[in-house]
C-alpha cells in the first residue's frame, strides 16, 4: 500500500471538494456483500446484446480497425445516428457538423458542462433527478439549482420554471430535462414540452435534453425538446439503454453546429476518440433494420414488468405516478411503514435482503420515496414482490399488535 505524501492531502481543487461520492453506489456496493441479497438498485439492462451488433464489433477487430478515429466519431456512426434521429423522432441533424459521438451519454453530459460553465454559473435541475448531473456541475465549478417538481406529478410546469428563472436573476446558463425520467419514469407530453419551450424561448438558457431512455417510452411516441426549441437544445442520447449496450460506452450529442464544434474542443482533449469496435457496434445498433426488432422486444418485456410492478406495489399500499418510460418505478412509501426512505431501504435489506434505492438520493422531493429498477428478470421481480409482501405482513401484524396493546392499556384505566 502506498501512502500519499502528507502535504499532498490538500492538493484537490475547491470544486472537487464540493463533490460527495454517490450514496446510491455506496449503498449498492455495501449490500452486494450480503448473502441472498436481491438488488433492484442499478439501471442496467439485463438483456444480452443482439448477435448482429456483437458481430459488427468483431468485424472491426478482425479488420484491424485499431487506430485513432476522428474525435467527433466515425462518419458512419454519425450518419447512422443522424438517420436514427430522423427515422425515430423526425429530427434532422447533419451527420458531419451537428453530431458528436461520445463515450456514453455520461461523457456527453460532462463535455457540455465543461464547455459552458464558469465559476458560479447555475444549472437548473428539476428534481428528483439523476444525481450525476449535480456532481458534474460542481466538478466544473457550477452551482446546481434544484426545482422540486414532486408536487406536480414529477413534471416541470411553466410556472415553476418561470419562478426559478426570476429568482435566479439571470444566472442560469442551462436546464437539464430528462425525458423519460430517471428516477421517476415519467414522460413529457407534446403539450408539456411546448409550454416549457414557450418560457425558455424568451431566455438565453440552453436545454440539455437527456433522452437516453427515449426508445423506452411505453404509452406514447417520444417527443424531443428539440422539436420546439432546436436552436437552444442539445440532445443527449446513445445506445446504452435502448440496445442494452452500457459497457460499449457510446453516446451522442446532437445540436446546432456551432455548439457541437465547441463541445468537440473539450471532447477531443479529454477522450481523443471513442473506441473503434464500440463505434462499429453502435453504428449497427442505430442503423440496422434488425435493431428495431430487438428494441421492440426489449421494450415489450420492460412494459410487462412495469405493469406487473405497478399493480403489485399499488396493492401493497405504495402510491406511484405511473411511469410512462425508462425502467424505474418511483414509489411513495406507505404511511404505516418507516417513513424515512434511507431507514426504510436499510430495514428492507436487513429484514428481507431486498435492496431498493432511497429516494432522497435523487434530490429535493425524493424524500419518502424508493426507486426500483425493473431492468431485472420477471423472476427477480416476482421474488422481490414476495419479499416485500412478507415485509408488509410483518410490519402490519406488529402494528396491529401494538395498537391492540395500546387499546388494552387505555381500557384498563
Ligand atoms: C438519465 C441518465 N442519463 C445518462 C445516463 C448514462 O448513460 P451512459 O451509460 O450512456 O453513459 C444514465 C445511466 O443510468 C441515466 O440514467
Amino acid at each position: 500500500m502506498h501512502k500519499t505524501k502528507e502535504s499532498l492531502h490538500h492538493i484537490f481543487s475547491d470544486n472537487l471538494n464540493q463533490v460527495t461520492p454517490s450514496p446510491i453506489h455506496s449503498f449498492s456496493e455495501r449490500v452486494s456483500q450480503i448473502p441472498n441479497i436481491l438488488k433492484l438498485t442499478i439501471g442496467e439492462p439485463d438483456f444480452a446484446i443482439p448477435e448482429h451488433i456483437k458481430l459488427a464489433a468483431v468485424r472491426a477487430i478482425n479488420a484491424d480497425d485499431s487506430h485513432y478515429s476522428v474525435s467527433a466519431g466515425t462518419m458512419k456512426l454519425r450518419q447512422a445516428a443522424s438517420n436514427f434521429l430522423e427515422k425515430r423522432y423526425d429530427l434532422k441533424y447533419e451527420a458531419e457538423s451537428e453530431i458528436l459521438a461520445t463515450v456514453g451519454a455520461t461523457e456527453g453530459l460532462y463535455t457540455i458542462f465543461t464547455a459552458i460553465l464558469n465559476q458560479g454559473d447555475q444549472i437548473l435541475i428539476p428534481t428528483p433527478a439523476y444525481p450525476v448531473y449535480a456532481e458534474m456541475v460542481r466538478i466544473n465549478g457550477g452551482t446546481p439549482v434544484f426545482v422540486d417538481v414532486s408536487q406536480d406529478g414529477f413534471i416541470l410546469t411553466p410556472s415553476k420554471l418561470r419562478q426559478a428563472i426570476n429568482e435566479s436573476k439571470g444566472c442560469i446558463k442551462a436546464i437539464v430535462l430528462t425525458n423519460p425520467s430517471n428516477p421517476t419514469g415519467v414522460t413529457y407530453t407534446d403539450k408539456q414540452l411546448r409550454d416549457i419551450a414557450d418560457v425558455l424561448r424568451e431566455t438565453n438558457i440552453l436545454v440539455i435534453s437527456d433522452e437516453i431512455y427515449a426508445e423506452l417510452n411505453y404509452d406514447n411516441s417520444h417527443v424531443s425538446m428539440a422539436k420546439y426549441l432546436p436552436e437552444q437544445t442539445v440532445i443527449v442520447n446513445g445506445v446504452s439503454k435502448s440496445h442494452a449496450m452500457t459497457g460499449y460506452r457510446i453516446g451522442i450529442l446532437a445540436g446546432p453546429a456551432d455548439l457541437i464544434e465547441q463541445f468537440n474542443k473539450v471532447h477531443c482533449f479529454v477522450i481523443m476518440t471513442p473506441s473503434n469496435p464500440a463505434m462499429a457496434a453502435a453504428t449497427e445498433a442505430f442503423d440496422s433494420e434488425l435493431s428495431w426488432h430487438d428494441t421492440a422486444q426489449m421494450k415489450q418485456a420492460y412494459q410487462n414488468r412495469r405493469d406487473f410492478l405497478v399493480n403489485e406495489l399499488t396493492a401493497l399500499g405504495f402510491s406511484i405516478a405511473k411511469p410512462g418510460g425508462a425502467f424505474y418505478i418511483f414509489a411513495k412509501i406507505p404511511g404505516d411503514f418507516i417513513q424515512n426512505d434511507v431507514a426504510f431501504a436499510n430495514d428492507l435489506v436487513d429484514k428481507q435482503q431486498l435492496a431498493v434505492v432511497a429516494g432522497s438520493g435523487f434530490g429535493p422531493g425524493g424524500e419518502g420515496y424508493i426507486r426500483m429498477s425493473y431492468a431485472a428478470s420477471m423472476a427477480m421481480l416476482k421474488e422481490a414482490i414476495f419479499r416485500l409482501t412478507a415485509y408488509a405482513r410483518n410490519v402490519r401484524q406488529t402494528n396491529v399488535l401494538i395498537s391492540h396493546a395500546e387499546q388494552q392499556k387505555i381500557d384498563s384505566f
